[in-house]
């Protein structure tokens, strides 16, 4: 089962007796069909792991997963960053790492309300920690608070359905309407939305776009670690639930099986990644190039707790373009910290007039095209710090 056929039978309110049993389904682990999507079960009575489970479909750097959690007295949860989920190339200050961490809370925070439950957040209560570096202390505390009125938040429909969609898009325009609904969002932090859609500044970011993916791949190491997430056949996305591969991208069928078949192979691409750093330039290019409209979220702190922040409203962003209908992308490369990205993304702000202080913290790209399978999850119970 997928998670597009759960919130359908979800969606039509079937009896709880159907329901129940389409949930253990859902998470029974020797289901070996689908890697999306583990729980909760529909025996679990303990609500933290019934939001953990929505928490984990949160949009997330290359699919790492960088969560660690601990379960304290009853209803009491604690987020920490898996230090060994970082991504040290290509996110060498570990701002996306923080931007997913909030995606995490976001999405259990939507999740709770369904329930009926408050998430009251407390963030770094040990202390924040400099954005240098990663310190093994909570990024945030979550009491969950039964409330009687509470309402549930509309995004939740869209936990299930949510994705970031790789594919080429159709080179569509917002509407006017579109883009002011977007611009009205309520953002948590003080984050800006700027949507860039004139025929000049698509023509610039898409170079930008495609030349920062060439700087990318003119570092083997760089390469290594993208290659690392990479799913080359199924039985990889079965063995280790996280990453993305080319179902991701939108490639099915029988393409599908005569890439991964004839053409991908993990040990003689991780052995020489030019062409693989060459056909994600290409890529690059097509991509960007299929594209009329992009956003940029810029923030003017860019501490630890400013990240995490983002990171909520970047995925309440990606909740509602999907419930409009949108497709959205992230494209980071120009955005990272390493030394030899330094010039262009400093080009780059200039061009678009951004402040050299403020940190673009994402870039996306927003369109119209088909959905694509949804990237994998590890269970829960993987998360857990006992
Ligand atoms: C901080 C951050 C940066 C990301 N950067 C990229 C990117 O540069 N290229 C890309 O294809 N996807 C990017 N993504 C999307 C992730 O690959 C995606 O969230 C992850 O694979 C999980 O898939 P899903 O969002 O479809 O659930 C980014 C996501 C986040 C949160």
């Amino acid at each position: 089962m997928d998670r597009r056929n759960f919130i359908r039978i979800v969606g039509l309110g079937v009896a709880t007796a159907t329901l129940s049993s389409t949930l253990s389904a859902c998470s029974d682990n020797t289901n070996k069909v689908d890697y999306g999507w583990n729980g909760p079960t529909a025996s679990e009575s303990d609500i933290r792991l019934k939001l953990l489970a929505y928490a984990i479909l949160a949009p997330n750097p290359h699919n790492k997963q960088p969560w660690l959690v601990k379960l304290i007295d009853s209803n009491r949860i604690e987020l920490l960053v898996d230090q060994s989920r970082l991504l040290p190339e290509t996110d060498p200050l570990a701002r996306q790492i923080h931007i997913g961490q909030g995606c995490f809370l976001e999405n259990l925070a939507i999740a709770a309300s369904h329930y009926g439950y408050l998430a009251d957040i407390a963030y770094f209560p040990q202390g924040e920690y400099s954005n240098r570096v990663v310190e093994l202390k909570a990024v945030a505390r979550i009491d969950l608070i039964k409330r009687s009125d509470m309402q549930e938040d509309p995004l939740y429909k869209q936990l299930l359905i949510r994705q970031s969609n790789k594919r080429s898009y159709d080179n569509s325009y917002l509407t006017g309407e579109q883009k002011l609904e977007l611009k009205r969002l309520p953002f948590i932090s003080n984050s800006q939305l700027t949507i860039v859609d004139n025929e000049a500044d698509n023509g610039y970011l898409q170079k930008v776009l495609t030349q920062a993916m060439r700087i990318e791949g003119t570092n083997k190491q760089r390469d290594l670690e993208t290659i690392k997430m990479f799913r080359f056949n199924d039985q990889e996305i079965e063995q280790y639930r996280d990453g993305f591969g080319l179902a991701h991208s939108g490639v099915s069928g029988i393409k599908k099986v005569i890439a991964e078949t004839f053409f991908l192979d993990r040990a003689k691409t991780e052995l020489d990644p030019t062409q693989f750093a060459q056909q994600s330039v290409d890529l690059a290019r097509e991509i960007s190039e299929s594209t009329s409209t992009f956003a940029l979220l810029v923030s003017k702190e860019n501490s630890r707790l400013a990240q995490v922040k983002a990171g909520r409203d970047y995925c309440r962003l990606n909740l509602t373009t999907t419930a409009m209908g949108i497709a959205q992308h992230p494209m980071s490369q120009v955005l990272q910290e390493y030394d030899d990205m330094l010039p262009l993304q400093a080009e780059f702000k200039r061009y678009f007039k951004i402040d050299a202080q403020h940190t673009v913290q994402m870039l996306v790209r927003l369109g119209k095209a088909p959905k694509t399978e949804h990237t994998p999850r590890r269970l829960v119970k993987n998360l857990l710090l006992t």
